[in-house]
């Protein structure tokens, strides 16, 4: 019944969220929602289908949303942390770890909820984390997560810090010293159709970036020419159909080496990486 009316709504996975909203109400993983007795059903479970059906996030609706080993509080004001992102940032971890840099610094341009940060400083042992965010709606999200994950994980304690400002100007203390620049910046061209949960409840400012959504990708190559150190690795996510341009804002400009498109795990183009020489 829930999954036909989510189907009917449009819902692209209609069978996993309805399973995730149960799961979420009764206070169990997915995969132990057969062990709930008929007699423990919450009705609510039924309101936050309504809520689904309106093609609200289920993220939005359960406040939480799972990145790597990270459980974070989203909602509205922030941009829910996606699987994708989840493939670059292992990619820079298992680069930093190879760095062989005692206490390896980092910016992420752009941390909305914190997700890369904060995954980075409990993945990476003694990285240092600056994380800019430029939406004040966002920024309260990544407060809250930042003293979560300190909570959940001490030895995250103190790691990430947060700078609220536009990631063009920020962290000029930094220049030249960085070893990882890393973003998820915002890359839909401006006009392009999106699907209501993005369109309806992801900020603008995550979303959006010029007529060819690049804008803020040709900001975060500038940057990352300003803070890292030679030797330095830039990280930097983009929309599937984008690989090849952002291959270019990278390999065209002078300095850059080893620029490499990399995929996600539906094998599509997901991100760029290039070396500060
Ligand atoms: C697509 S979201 C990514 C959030 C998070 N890093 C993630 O991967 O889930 C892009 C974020 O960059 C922020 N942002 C966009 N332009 C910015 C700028 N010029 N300076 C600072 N933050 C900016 C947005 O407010 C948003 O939180």
């Amino acid at each position: 019944m829930a999954v036909t009316r989510l189907a009917e709504a449009g819902v692209e996975s209609p069978r996993a969220d309805a399973e995730l909203l149960a799961a979420h109400r009764h206070g169990v993983s997915r995969s132990k929602l057969h062990l709930v007795p008929d007699a423990d059903f919450d009705p609510r479970f039924w309101d936050d289908v309504a809520r689904r059906e309106t093609r609200e996030p289920v993220q939005h609706i359960t406040g939480v949303a799972y990145f790597r080993y990270l459980e974070l509080e989203v909602g509205p004001g922030v941009f829910v942390p996606r699987p994708e992102t989840e493939v670059m940032t292992g990619w820079a971890i298992d680069r930093l770890t190879a760095m062989d840099v005692a206490e390896p610094l980092v910016a992420d341009l752009g941390t909305g909820s914190g997700a890369i940060a904060l995954a980075i400083a409990q993945e990476v042992p003694r990285a240092r984390v600056h994380a800019v965010e430029g939406d004040p709606l966002a920024k309260p999200w990544t407060e809250r997560n930042i003293a979560r994950c300190a909570a959940a994980a001490p030895h995250t304690s103190g790691r990430v810090e947060l700078h609220g400002g536009d990631f063009e100007t920020e962290l000029a203390e930094l220049n030249g010293m960085v070893d990882l620049v890393i973003s998820n910046p915002p890359y839909i061209p401006v006009g392009a159709l999106v699907p209501p949960e993005v369109g309806e409840y992801e900020p603008t400012a995550a979303l959006y970036s010029g007529a060819d959504g690049l804008n803020a990708i040709r900001v975060v190559e500038r940057v990352a020419r300003r803070l890292l150190r030679p030797g330095g690795t830039v990280a930097v996510e983009h929309g599937s159909p984008q690989g090849s341009q952002v291959y270019w804002v990278f390999a065209e400009e002078a300095g850059w080496k080893q620029t490499r498109n990399h995929a996600d795990l539906a094998g599509l183009d997901r991100f760029v990486t290039a070396t500060w020489s």
